[in-house]
């Protein structure tokens, strides 16, 4: 065996250099992708954790050229759902036998924090483990969804590359995420980040550079997708990220991160029918179901070719069991916090 991988799998350290190793060789893919999967059944088990994903509102004021959810895109047809229908999403998904509800949006003020913080509240009485997924706020709107009940947050850093952050992110500030991130540690939230794999101009360095960064933040969880062409934005004329590097970087975060919780995500799915059940074989522990209803599915669109858009959230809970009992994995029946969150909060 590999004997970088034969460490991490044992240590869970890996040197920039040897992750970049990893990445650039493809010899080993096979052998990276099965010790990921033998380091997330030791540490968290054959459970599959499910979280029914509310996108409640595409409405967003920021400029990521990447996001078709971007201010400047013209071309989607905004959307702001009510109360009493994320409220009415949110029991159907309990329901349908989810124990999380993430909330999630473009970033804007639709909501006042007391809307918010009411909706928060609302959820939360129904039982259920809420993530929220709203973007960069302040401490003290962190603080108080906090309060009101919300149990983890997911913010990605998108990518860990100053300057590539800049190009990709204009008017926004790279050191004001890493804060937020931190913020939402400190107020012990259940803590999510990941990146993009695949960014126009994004090196295997720095996304090593992203994975030590995923071990220093300590993060609970980690989502990452390849990057996808949307033509609504300015990188429509740029190449996609590739399937396999977005699983090697999620493989590779499993072995240094081996207790946290890692969603085989709908990017990866969206370039390989059958993407999520193999990131599933390859470190991850978790799927995100959309449980959102109607056109709002078309509308919440990122990037093109989304999967499921025109499912139902009934549709999408069957179908994704049955690909999860399918490889002999089980669904989890309990709120599936991060044993990463856990240790560290004690
Ligand atoms: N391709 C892939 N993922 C995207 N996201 C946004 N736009 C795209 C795209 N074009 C991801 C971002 C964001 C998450 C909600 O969706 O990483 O954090
Ligand atoms: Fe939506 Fe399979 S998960 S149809």
């Amino acid at each position: 065996m590999n004997e970088i991988l034969k460490k991490a799998e044992i240590k869970h350290i890996l040197k920039r250099e040897e992750i970049i190793f990893l990445l650039e060789n493809s010899s080993i893919d096979n052998e990276l992708f099965k010790t990921a999967d033998r380091v997330r059944e030791k540490y968290v088990g054959n459970e599959v954790h499910l979280r029914a994903l509310i996108e409640f509102s595409n409405i967003c004021k920021q400029h990521c050229k990447y996001c078709g959810l971007r201010t400047e895109n013209k071309k989607i047809e905004r959307y702001l759902l009510d109360e009493k229908t994320i409220l009415n999403f949110a029991k159907k998904a309990v329901n349908y036998g989810y124990k999380t509800v993430v909330l999630q949006s473009g970033e804007s003020d639709s909501y006042s924090t007391e809307q918010i913080i009411n909706i928060i509240k609302k959820i939360k009485s129904l039982g259920l483990s809420l993530t929220l997924s709203i973007g960069e706020k302040t401490f003290e709107e962190y603080k108080e969804y906090k309060k009101a009940g919300a149990d983890r947050y997911l913010l990605r850093i998108e990518t860990t590359d100053k300057d590539l952050y800049k190009k990709l992110h204009p008017k926004m500030d790279f050191e004001n995420r890493i804060q937020c991130l931190y913020n939402l540690k400190k107020l012990d939230y259940e803590v999510g980040t990941g990146c993009l794999v695949g960014l126009p101009g994004q090196t295997l360095s720095s996304l090593a550079d992203d994975i030590l960064f995923f071990k220093e933040l300590d993060a609970d969880m980690i989502g990452l997708g390849p990057f996808i062409h949307n033509p609504n934005t300015p990188l429509k004329n740029e190449k996609g990220g590739s399937f396999n590097l977005a699983l090697k970087v999620m493989a590779i975060t499993r072995l240094i991160l081996p207790d946290i919780n890692i969603p085989a995500t709908t990017a990866m799915e969206t370039l390989n029918s059958d993407g999520r059940i193999i990131a599933l074989q390859s470190g991850a522990n978790v799927v995100m179901p959309n449980a959102t209803e109607g056109e709002y599915r078309k509308k919440y669109a990122l990037y093109p070719g989304k999967i499921c858009v025109d499912d139902t959230p009934a549709k999408c809970t069957t179908c994704i069991n049955s690909k999860i009992t399918n490889i002999g994995r089980t669904i989890s029946q309990n709120y599936g916090i991060s044993r990463h969150f856990i240790k560290r909060i004690k």
